[in-house]
């Protein structure tokens, strides 16, 4: 309940429209596999994606990399898309959980990765969050809007061919916020 009472906080006119276009803006497959690999990701690792979507990258980084995963989502409907598609990655091997939660509810300081792909907006505050909880060597990977303020220690260039979005990777202790040099 409270989880829904955040969402309605967030997009008050909350629309099917609005949440079918979220459900477009899903990040595809080949670059969700180069996100993973750009976070150079170790067994065992815990693996935040915050606004998971349907899911798809916490159970690829679960099968393909045996990371801990979990994603967390607000948005009701996708929720339940993501619960529905849930067995089909279990069959797969996938051990990653998907919470209805804000996830700026979420504390970060046990992550190793933090995946996203959310507006500038959002960005901002994603930033401050990680600054003030992630430990030091974590990683942040951000996908088609960066974290202005970091250097990112990786940049991978958009596709035009294949309309994709570029990636942003991050290393706590080696982003150099640019407003604290
Ligand atoms: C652009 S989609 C990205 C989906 C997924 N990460 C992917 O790339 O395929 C952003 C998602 O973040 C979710 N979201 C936005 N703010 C959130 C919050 N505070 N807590 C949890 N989920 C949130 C939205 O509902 C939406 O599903």
């Amino acid at each position: 309940m409270e989880g829904i009472i955040d969402f309605m906080k967030l997009f008050p006119p909350l629309s099917t429209f609005q949440t079918v276009l979220i459900i477009i803006i899903i990040i595809p497959k080949d670059r969700v596999r180069k996100m993973l690999e750009l976070a150079k990701i170790k067994k065992g690792e815990k693996v935040f994606d915050l606004g998971c979507g349907d899911g798809r990258l916490v159970h690829l980084a679960s099968i393909e990399h045996g990371a801990n995963a979990t994603g967390f989502e607000l948005s009701p409907l996708i929720f339940v898309l993501a619960t529905f598609l849930r067995p089909s990655y279990w069959l797969k091997g996938s051990r990653a959980r998907i919470c209805f939660k804000n996830f700026y509810r979420v504390d970060l300081k046990e992550a190793d990765v933090i995946v996203t792909y959310l507006l500038p907006h959002a960005m901002r505050r994603v930033q401050k969050k990680c600054e003030k909880e992630l430990k030091k060597g974590a990683r942040v990977v951000s996908y088609a809007f960066p974290i202005t303020d970091w250097t990112p220690i990786h940049r991978q260039k958009r596709n035009r061919k294949k309309q994709y979005g570029p990636i942003w990777v991050y290393e706590m202790g080696k982003h150099q916020s640019k407003k604290t040099i």
